[in-house]
């Protein structure tokens, strides 16, 4: 498979009054064409420098970022990237959706009726036929959202980069705005690098994940990958008749990462490196406790990305 965005090495600082301040420190990844990727970290962490370097926006002060090839400050590279920035700022209030979107196919090059026909298409795919000729400042943000989109897929790049496409969006346009990414990547063969706080648009869009913490990449996998990370080793027992005191005073010395939900008679365990998992049913029977369900704990993204973070400060 093609490499189509290559990052290596990429640190940026921002010159500020006060000095510069450093947003990127030296990070890596590559993502192939046709991948969906997301980008996870917390406020500051620079998810957005890396999006805005990845479409010329922003000048890096060292390392590489090519996008097919071509270095992201090269004017060229506009052919394969569109990008849709935070807050849907890249459209113009005052043009109308259509118009919007026709000026944006036009800064592309593409001739008029093309620009047409592909508006018409847009407008359709993203159910705004009725805001046509409406103003862009009279849309409500899930509709000016949905635009920003729209003029970002109307340049016809194979490669988009969507910065929190659904901030401020309701629970229902968020859903509908992240079907159409997934339809995008699979029916149009984009390639998508995705920033969200948002895990759940995360979860549904991204096959894979890079989470950053203060301008360093500290995981870089597959969803599921990440997901079994923290699944493997961690398990919630029901017990019919509770734990004595006694015996979570005796079993909380054995295994140390313990917690007993009285109300749910639910006791979460985490197993340590080699502890395995009958050695825990065992020393349940031992016990007397009659055991009723038994699952594993499943973390969710949201979790995982937690405890990758704390593990990052820990480490620090
Ligand atoms: N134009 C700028 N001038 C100075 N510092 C900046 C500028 N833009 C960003 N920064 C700083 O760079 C760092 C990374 O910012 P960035 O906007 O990339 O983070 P982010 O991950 O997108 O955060 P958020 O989740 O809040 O959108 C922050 O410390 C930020 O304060
Ligand atoms: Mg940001």
């Amino acid at each position: 498979m093609r490499d189509a965005i290559v990052v290596e090495n990429l640190v940026k600082d921002y010159p500020t009054r006060k000095g510069p301040v450093r947003a990127l420190s030296g990070v890596s990844f590559r993502i192939q064409a046709g991948e969906i990727v997301g980008l996870l970290g917390a406020n500051g962490a620079g998810k957005t420098t890396i999006i805005k370097i990845l479409c010329g926006l922003v000048r890096p002060t060292s390392g590489k970022a090519e996008v097919f090839g071509i270095p992201s400050h090269r004017p060229a590279v506009a052919r394969h990237v569109a990008a849709l920035l935070e807050g849907s700022r890249n459209v113009y209030w005052r043009l109308s959706v259509e118009e919007n979107l026709r000026f944006f196919a036009g800064l592309q090059g593409i001739p008029p009726r093309e620009a047409k026909r592909r508006a018409q298409e847009l407008i359709q795919f993203f159910g705004l036929q009725e805001k046509r000729n409406t103003t862009a400042n009279l849309l409500s943000q899930g509709m000016k959202q949905k635009l920003a989109l729209a003029c970002a897929l109307i340049k016809g790049t194979p490669v988009l980069l969507l910065d929190e496409p659904t901030l401020g969006l309701d629970v229902e346009a968020s859903h509908e705005l992240r079907a159409l990414i997934r339809e995008l990547a699979v029916s149009q063969r984009k390639t998508v690098l995705l920033s969200s706080h948002d895990m759940g648009v995360v979860e549904d869009t991204c096959a894979r994940v890079i989470i950053l913490s203060r301008g360093r990449v500290v995981a870089d996998d597959l969803v599921p990958n990440l997901l079994a990370l923290f699944r493997t080793r961690a398990y919630r027992v029901s017990l019919r008749n509770g734990l004595p005191e006694e015996a979570l005073r005796r079993f909380s010395s054995r295994f140390s990462s313990l917690r007993w939900l009285p109300e749910e008679r639910t006791l979460q365990v985490e197993l340590a490196p080699g502890q395995n998992f009958y050695e825990l049913v065992d020393s349940l029977r031992e016990m007397g406790a009659e055991i009723e369900g038994l699952s594993r704990s499943e973390p969710d993204l949201e979790e995982v990305f937690l405890r990758i973070l704390r593990k990052e400060k820990e480490a620090e």
